[in-house]
């Protein structure tokens, strides 16, 4: 039992690379906040990545590392939350197991994300050949994520939402089978609305339109340079209109400050600024905005033993925690002793 009286949440990413301000603004600040009213749990979850990913592992090592510094470069605190690594936690492929022998085929088989994935596969677009058994299970191994802790809430966009569905049937089939009471784990939706791509786009790394939070302030300058404004506006001295800046303006309802935005829209209004010199201006804003993420992610990488060390040791945590629900598991299904 948890000497814990606080509900318990946990969530993940799978490690492909550093992360962009669309992770940021649509995830860690509301895990970030999270952590102070939950008992948290965040995986990185290095088996769901191998599940597409099995055949170029190159870079999976250092991919870990960079979601790490990412996330405590935002403000996630491992003195606080749990951060771990799911392949340092063996009792999750142990309860995955398990979990594996109450869930119908026909229950992965109909997972829409599933789908997606292995057409992709088809096409070539995300790997070649078959479709692995392995990501057959992904939302299985989710499923076995959460119930190591016998987590109640899971902080997930709307992409994970056909998973958890899919969790909350195995966990109430597995509750049914055995008489057991794990908890059937809902998904708590983030309200923050997503951060759109430089190119008016969801920002994704694979489309070239992101900011990345390790980004330098030069590269971040130049990456905003180029996002596209008010395509009606051609001489400098032109009126803009703000709500016609499929970007920029989007941006400046984040990152700039009450009396910056009207500043910015009445200026823009009048023809009296260029849109280079207001993205310039918005790239600064950006810069200052993360400078202190950027400032502490720097320190954490400059000593990769502390973060190797935060990394083991938030999994050994997570091993204990999840070895209790185990033994739950293993004595709900009646396995010898
Ligand atoms: N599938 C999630 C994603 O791609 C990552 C993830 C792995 C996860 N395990 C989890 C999310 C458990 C919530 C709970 O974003
Ligand atoms: Fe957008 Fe700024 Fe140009 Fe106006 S001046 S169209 S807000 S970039």
């Amino acid at each position: 039992m948890s000497c814990n009286s606080k509900k318990r949440i946990m969530s993940g990413m799978r490690p492909t690379g550093k992360l962009h301000l669309g992770h940021y603004f649509g995830v860690l600040t509301n895990w970030r906040k999270l952590q102070s009213e939950y008992e948290c749990f965040f995986s990185i979850a290095d088996w769901h990545a191998l599940t597409t990913k099995y055949n170029c592992t190159e870079t999976l090592a250092q991919d870990v590392t960079d979601v790490a510094l990412d996330w405590l470069g935002c403000g996630i605190d491992p003195e606080i939350s749990t951060v771990y690594l799911q392949s340092l936690v063996p009792q999750t492929a142990e309860l995955h197991l398990y979990l594996s022998m109450v869930t119908p085929q026909r229950w992965v088989e109909r997972d829409p994300t599933l789908k997606d994935a292995a057409k992709m596969m088809k096409t070539g677009e995300e790997n070649f050949g078959e479709l692995p058994y392995g990501l057959m299970g992904y939302p299985v191994l989710m499923t076995a994520d959460i119930l190591s802790f016998n987590a109640e809430l899971v902080p997930v966009g709307k992409d994970q939402v056909a998973h958890l569905e899919i969790s909350r049937d195995i966990v109430r089939r597995f509750n049914n089978i055995y008489g057991s009471n794990f908890n059937e784990p809902q998904e708590k939706l983030t309200e923050i609305p997503l951060l759109k791509g430089l190119d008016g786009q969801k920002m994704g790394k694979s489309f070239e339109n992101d900011i990345k939070i390790a980004d330098t302030p030069e590269i971040t300058e130049k990456k905003i340079m180029k996002a596209i404004t008010d395509r009606s506006r051609i001489k400098r001295d032109d009126p803009g209109h703000p709500e016609q800046c499929e970007v920029a303006w989007d941006y400046w309802q984040i990152f700039g400050s009450e009396s910056d935005k009207s500043e910015v829209e009445q200026l823009c209004r009048a023809g009296g600024i260029g849109c280079a010199d207001c993205k310039r201006k918005l790239a600064a804003r950006v810069n200052e905005k993360l400078a202190p993420i950027r400032a502490k992610r720097e320190q954490y990488a400059k000593s990769p033993d502390i973060v190797r060390q935060i990394i083991h040791e938030g999994s050994k945590k997570a091993q204990a925690a999840a070895q209790v629900v185990l033994d739950e598991i293993k004595s709900a299904v009646r396995m010898y002793k």
